[in-house]
């Protein structure tokens, strides 16, 4: 599925131009605000920033698809991450993450078409005893199941921008 979005090139060489002053050493720190603003990176944005910075094309795809924190694909406003660390596994992992399939209709790795949510797991995030647990953004949730996951992830749902 093809969520599109418009993209502002204005807003981009204004912060390659008066934030980073042109300055090619700067194409991590330029591609990460750029996530900033559009929760990933728009690809047609690439050929932009390689002429702004005057590099080859190619070096500023290479850097965008190197680092795992980027992302070329729509990334939903909220980050659902599954902890399926071996803890949580023994504890129910697999049931949230099959409740999450369910309930926005996606698998993982995939985003919601009205990019509220992408769904992704990650390898044990230290706090084992309150498993299973999930992120969301910046917040930890444990003590989950297939039931209780459901108005976490409504609570988000009801948080529009
Ligand atoms: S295994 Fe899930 S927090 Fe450690």
């Amino acid at each position: 599925m093809e969520n599109a979005i418009d993209v502002n090139l204005a807003e981009i060489d204004n912060l390659i131009e008066r934030k980073y002053r042109n300055n090619k050493e700067a194409l991590v720190m330029i591609l990460q605000d750029i996530t900033g603003l559009y929760n990933y990176i728009p690809p047609q944005v690439l050929p932009h920033v390689a002429r702004k910075l005057g590099v080859p094309p190619s070096k500023v795809f290479s850097v965008a698809t190197f680092y795992k924190t980027f992302s070329l694909e729509p990334k939903g406003k909220n980050i659902v991450s599954v902890c399926t660390g071996t803890a949580c596994h023994v504890r129910g992992a697999k049931n949230i993450m099959n409740s999450l399939y369910k309930d926005l209709k996606i698998k993982e790795g995939e985003t919601t078409d009205d990019l509220m949510f992408t769904l992704e797991s990650v390898r044990c995030m230290g706090c084992c005893a309150s498993g299973p647990v999930i992120r969301v953004n910046k917040d930890t949730h444990g003590g989950l199941d297939q039931e209780r996951i459901i108005p976490v992830i409504n609570q988000y749902r009801d948080e529009k921008a």
